[in-house]
């Protein structure tokens, strides 16, 4: 609420001028017909028709809030990004989300949560736009569509629905290691501020000399990390589905501010060829024993949205947003996700997004795009339109070593990633199960999946995510086939030995 009460302005229309009432229409007498020349009505009307714009197609709630990064070590052997030079401080944003439900769902809903952040660099915007959970559901953009269809709405009953989401894992096994992350723990945060943010891709940074090396981005929240209970998860959704904004905008404005710690793994280039699983398959980590953690600065969140409208849902976040110095890799999700958001924005919040303030780079904009619904800025009289021009006009650096490259050969191909000697679906999603989940942590997993495989109705469907379980651990899957008192068709320890 506004603080203080105190006399009001005159309001005006959108032009500026004083009106006359913002209670009363002008009508012919008391009790007449409403004319059309009464302007300020009819455009409050349209304006109002107009306050939507269509919400995020994924990760719809959500909320925000402006800070500082600031780069505490020396990575530059790695990176000559501006932002990343010891002692940098850089202005940022942050939105944090779930990602199925729609704009009004419940933050406490199971779901993984966006953490995507927008540094606001001398070299232009960069923005790393990840989940709380360093991996994700599948390894190629072409079956993101069907991945999101199947975890949200039948268009039919416009109900959710347990089948399609385990029919949609079962038989697309690279989700496992997600899905465990999804029914562990971390799938409930107690808040956005007692979670890690990871860019969970393997993106690329590029020194001064050109020399080049994968990287993976962990935030570690200095809040600690800490998970709610499914009953207290239930109770909130119920009682106060926006738990999660209140929570963070509390403590900012309380100036309990929360931080995170960046660190980094470090792959050298040459490795990724013989690393022994895909370095650039999303479903899988980088165990920190080859590639430990390397911390690189800090990130305190210390602002509150002033408008959530204008800055929190009209914020556009991209991975195609990179700075010099950092890059893309062979990850074929990120390079679905490179065309996907800036597409999304143009269509979500319009051709200029880019030109509001949220979205505004703070260094000068240089280009020859023009034009367009709700364009604001626009280049000096004397700067000429076109490129390349004799005029003094913005012309591309001829970059010495080209940046963000890697070598390919190879026919035109649909075909899945190269193979590693230790790829598999299921081997870290069992190495997550076995050795980093404590023995609460395990029952609960059980308890979680029971609830949510139980919840399927088709016997196949069950029957193959029974098996799904059972390919993690073995153990664990003869404990939720004996939870969902489900005949055994197939020896838990034959099936375990398929993949
Ligand atoms: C939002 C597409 C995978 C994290 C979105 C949006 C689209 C999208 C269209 C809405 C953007 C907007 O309207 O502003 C895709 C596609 C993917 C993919 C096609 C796979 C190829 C991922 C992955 C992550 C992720 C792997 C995390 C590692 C996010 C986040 C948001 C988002 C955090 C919300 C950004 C915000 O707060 O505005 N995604 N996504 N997405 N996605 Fe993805």
């Amino acid at each position: 609420m506004t603080e203080n009460i105190s006399a009001p302005a005159v309001s005006t229309t959108q032009s500026g001028a004083p009106v006359t009432s913002d209670a009363h229409s002008k009508s012919v007498g008391a009790d007449g017909a409403i004319i059309l020349t009464d302007h300020y009505l009819i455009e409050k009307l349209a304006q109002f028709n107009r306050e939507r714009v269509p919400e995020r197609v994924v990760h719809a709630k959500g909320g925000g809030a402006f800070g500082t990064f600031t780069t505490t070590a020396d990575v530059s052997k790695y990176t000559k990004a501006a932002l990343f030079q010891p002692g940098t401080e850089t202005d940022m944003l942050i939105r944090f989300s779930s990602v199925a439900g729609e704009a009004g769902s419940p933050d406490t809903w199971r779901d993984p949560r966006g953490f995507a952040v927008k540094f606001y660099t001398t070299e232009g915007n960069y923005d790393l736009v990840g989940n709380n959970t360093p991996v994700f559901f599948i390894r190629d953009g072409i079956k993101f569509p069907d991945f999101i269809h199947s975890q949200k709405r039948l268009p039919g009953t416009h109900l959710r629905d347990a089948d399609m989401q385990w029919d949609f894992w079962t038989l697309s096994p690279e989700s496992a290691h997600q899905v465990t992350w999804l029914m562990g723990d971390r799938g409930l945060p107690a808040s956005w501020r007692e979670m890690q943010g990871y860019g969970s891709h393997t993106y690329q940074w590029i020194n001064a000399e050109g020399e080049r090396f994968w990287v993976k981005y962990h935030f570690k929240s200095n809040q600690g990390v800490k998970s709610m209970s499914g009953d207290d998860a239930e109770a909130l959704a119920g009682s106060d589905a926006d738990f999660y904004i209140r929570d963070l905008q509390e403590n900012i404005a309380a100036g309990n501010f929360p931080s995170w710690d960046l660190h980094v793994q470090v792959m050298p280039y040459e490795d990724a060829k013989s690393y022994r699983f895909n370095p650039f398959d999303l479903t899988k980590v980088w165990p920190h024993s080859d590639y430990p953690l390397i911390k690189v600065g800090s990130m305190e969140l210390n602002k509150n949205p002033e408008n959530y409208f204008s800055q929190i849902e009209q914020a556009t976040f991209a991975p195609s947003n990179f700075v010099p110095g950092i890059a893309a890799s062979p990850d074929k999700m990120l390079q679905a996700r490179i065309f996907s958001y800036a597409d999304a924005h143009r269509y979500r919040v319009g051709t200029n997004h880019a030109q509001l303030p949220v979205n505004m780079p703070k260094g000068q904009l240089n280009n020859y795009s023009q034009d367009g619904q709700g364009r604001f800025h626009f280049n000096a009289p004397s700067t000429p339109v076109y490129a390349p021009n004799s005029f003094g006009g913005p012309a591309a650096v001829e970059v010495q070593n080209p940046a963000g490259g890697w070598e390919n050969d190879g026919e035109l191909t649909h075909s899945a990633h190269s193979l590693h000697a230790e790829d598999s679906d299921f081997g870290q999603a069992g190495t997550l199960y076995r050795e980093v989940f404590n023995d609460g942590e395990k029952a609960r997993l059980l308890e979680t999946i029971t609830g949510a495989v139980g919840g399927v109705t088709h016997a196949e469907i069950k029957e193959r995510a029974i098996q799904y379980w059972t390919n993690v651990d073995a153990e664990l899957g003869a404990k939720l086939r004996a939870n969902l008192g489900t005949g055994q068709t197939e020896s838990d320890a034959e099936a375990a030995t398929k993949y």
